[in-house]
C-alpha cells in the first residue's frame, strides 16, 4: 500500500456545507439523552401528516418512534418535497435537533434540518400492511413485514426479555449452559410426535423433541446445567398453544428431587415476570396487557397433587377420570380460582414419559410436575425426577417399546455413578403469550411453524 492511500484513509470526512460537524447517529430510544443536540436518525416512515407548509413524518428505527417537524422555509426545497412525498415504510435518514415536547408521543420531537431518501416505496405497489383491518392469514403470509407493526414489535421485545431473563437467572444461580444436539437418534417425549429426517439415507435420525436426555448426561458432568434451543414436535393439534417448532429452556440438576424442581421452576417464573414488568411497561401498554394480572405472580404458587386436581375438576363439572390427562379446558378450570400459576405433581405413570422416577409409596404415580399458568394459558412447564436405577430404566424402555441400542449411552449414566436427578422444560412461546396476553402462540415467535404453516 502506498503512503498516499494511507494518508487518504485517515483524512477527516468532508464537512457538509456550513462546515458543521456530521450529526451523531443515535437510536431513537436514546433521544432523552440528547435533548438540544443535533442528531441523525436512520429509519423508515411510519406515518406522515401534512399541514400546509409543515410536514410531520413519524420515523421508526426499530428502537422507537419519533415525530419530526419539517418546516418548508427552513429546508432546501428538494428536501422538503422529498419528505412531503414519503410513502409508508420508505427508508430515509433525518437530521435535526431534539426538543422536549410534552404533547408528543414519547415526549420529544425532532426539528428537521436535513433528510436523505434511501428508498421510496412506490405508489403502484404500496406497503401491503395498512392501518385497516387485515385477516390473520394475510398477516401471517406477510410475517416478514408484519414484524414492523407496533404490537408485533412489542411482543418480540417481550420475548427477548423473557429469554434474557431466563439466561440471567440460570447463569447467576450456578447453572452451566451445555448445548444439546438437534439431530437425535432417539425419542424423548413419545414416538408419535417425532419429525424424521433423511440423514444420508443411513440410520434414522429425528429432530429433537427435548434436550433432556443429554442434559442428564451433562448434569453428571457439570452438576447443574441447562440447554436452550429450538425443539420440534410433529403435533397434529391445531390449538392456540401448539407450534411444531418452539423454543424450550431445560434446566437439569444432579442430586436433586421433585421438590427442588418445583422450587427452581417457581423462582424462575417469578424472576422473569418481575423483569418483564420492570422493563416493558410501554410494550405491555401497546399490547393492551393489564399489568395488574402479572403483579400477583409471587411465590408461593399454590401446589396440589394430581389426585386432588382430579377431584377439583370433577367438582367443577369436568368429565375427567383418574388416570386421564388434562385437556386445555381442564387446565383452564383448574387455575380459574387462582391469580398465579398452579403447581400440580404426581401424575399417573401411564400418561407420563418413560423416564420418570416412580413415587416410593405409590409406584403407580410418577414424580412429575406441571406448572399451569392462569388466565387459560395452560401448561408452561413440565418436568420431574428421573429414574436413576438401571433395572427400572430397562423395564420402562421395554414397556414403551423403545430400542435399547439407541439408549445405550443413556443407560451408561445409570452404570457409572448414578444419582437422583431432576429437571424441567419451559416453553418460551407459551410463557411470552401469557406475559403479553396474546390469544395465540403464533405471535410470540418471529416465524411460527405450525401444522399448516411453514412460510415465510
Ligand atoms: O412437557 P414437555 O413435553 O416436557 C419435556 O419435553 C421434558 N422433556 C422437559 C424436561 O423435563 N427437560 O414440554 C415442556 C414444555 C411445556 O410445558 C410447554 O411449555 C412447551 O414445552 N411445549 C410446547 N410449546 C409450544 N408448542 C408445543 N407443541 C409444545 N409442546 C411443549
Ligand atoms: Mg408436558
Amino acid at each position: 500500500m502506498s503512503s498516499d492511500s494511507l494518508a487518504s484513509e485517515t483524512t477527516a470526512p468532508t464537512l457538509p456545507a456550513g462546515n458543521e460537524a456530521p450529526a451523531k447517529i443515535i437510536p431513537i430510544s436514546d433521544a432523552h439523552r440528547h435533548v438540544g443536540e443535533r442528531v441523525e436518525f436512520q429509519g423508515w416512515l411510519y406515518n406522515l401528516r401534512k399541514s400546509g407548509k409543515i410536514v410531520f413524518p413519524i420515523i421508526r428505527d426499530g428502537s422507537g418512534m419519533m415525530q419530526c417537524v419539517a418546516v418548508k422555509s427552513n429546508l432546501p426545497e428538494d428536501v422538503f418535497e422529498m419528505l412531503k412525498g414519503l410513502t409508508q415504510e420508505s427508508s430515509f435518514t433525518v437530521t435535526g435537533t431534539i426538543r422536549a415536547e410534552s404533547r408528543a408521543h414519547g415526549g420529544y420531537e425532532l426539528d428537521v434540518t436535513d433528510a436523505k431518501l434511501i428508498q421510496r416505496v412506490s405508489e403502484e405497489s404500496p406497503y401491503p400492511i395498512t392501518p385497516k383491518e387485515h385477516g390473520v392469514d394475510f398477516l401471517m403470509d406477510h410475517r416478514h413485514l408484519w414484524l414492523r407493526s407496533r404490537r408485533q414489535h412489542a411482543a418480540i421485545r417481550v420475548r427477548h426479555q423473557v429469554i434474557k431473563s431466563i439466561r440471567d437467572y440460570l447463569d447467576s444461580n450456578g447453572f452451566t449452559l451445555v448445548d444439546t444436539p438437534i439431530f437425535t437418534p432417539a425419542a424423548c417425549e413419545g414416538t408419535t410426535t417425532l419429525f424424521e429426517v433423511d440423514y444420508f439415507g443411513d440410520e434414522k435420525v429425528y429432530l429433537t423433541q427435548s434436550g433432556q436426555l443429554y442434559n442428564e448426561a451433562n448434569a453428571m458432568a457439570f452438576g447443574k446445567v441447562y440447554c436452550f434451543g429450538p425443539t420440534f414436535r410433529a403435533e397434529k393439534s391445531k390449538t392456540r398453544r401448539h407450534l411444531t417448532e418452539f423454543w424450550m429452556v431445560e434446566p437439569e440438576m444432579a442430586y436433586a428431587d421433585l421438590e427442588e424442581v418445583k422450587r427452581v421452576a417457581e423462582a424462575l417464573v417469578v424472576y422473569i415476570v418481575g423483569r418483564v414488568l420492570e422493563q416493558h411497561e410501554e410494550d405491555l401498554k401497546v399490547l393492551e396487557r393489564d399489568p395488574s394480572k402479572l403483579e400477583n405472580i409471587k411465590a408461593p404458587f399454590p401446589r396440589m397433587s394430581y389426585d386432588d386436581a382430579v377431584k377439583i375438576l370433577q367438582s367443577k363439572g369436568s368429565e375427567i377420570r383418574w388416570g386421564g390427562d388434562f385437556g386445555n379446558a381442564d387446565e383452564t378450570l383448574l387455575t380459574q380460582d387462582f391469580d398465579r400459576p398452579v403447581i400440580v405433581d404426581r401424575y399417573p405413570t401411564q400418561i407420563k414419559g418413560f423416564y420418570f422416577q416412580p413415587d416410593e409409596q405409590r409406584p403407580e404415580l410418577a414424580l412429575g410436575v406441571d406448572v399451569i399458568a392462569p388466565e387459560a394459558y395452560g401448561e408452561i412447564i413440565g418436568g420431574g425426577q428421573r429414574i436413576h436405577d438401571l433395572a427400572l430404566l430397562d423395564k420402562r424402555l421395554q414397556e414403551h417399546h423403545l430400542p435399547r441400542e439407541a439408549f445405550e449411552w443413556y443407560r451408561d449414566l445409570r452404570r457409572f455413578g448414578t444419582v437422583p436427578h431432576a429437571g424441567f422444560g419451559m416453553g418460551v412461546e407459551r410463557f411470552v403469550a401469557w406475559m403479553c396476553g396474546l390469544e395465540h402462540v403464533r405471535e410470540t415467535i418471529p416465524y411460527p411453524r405450525m401444522l399448516y404453516r411453514t412460510r415465510p
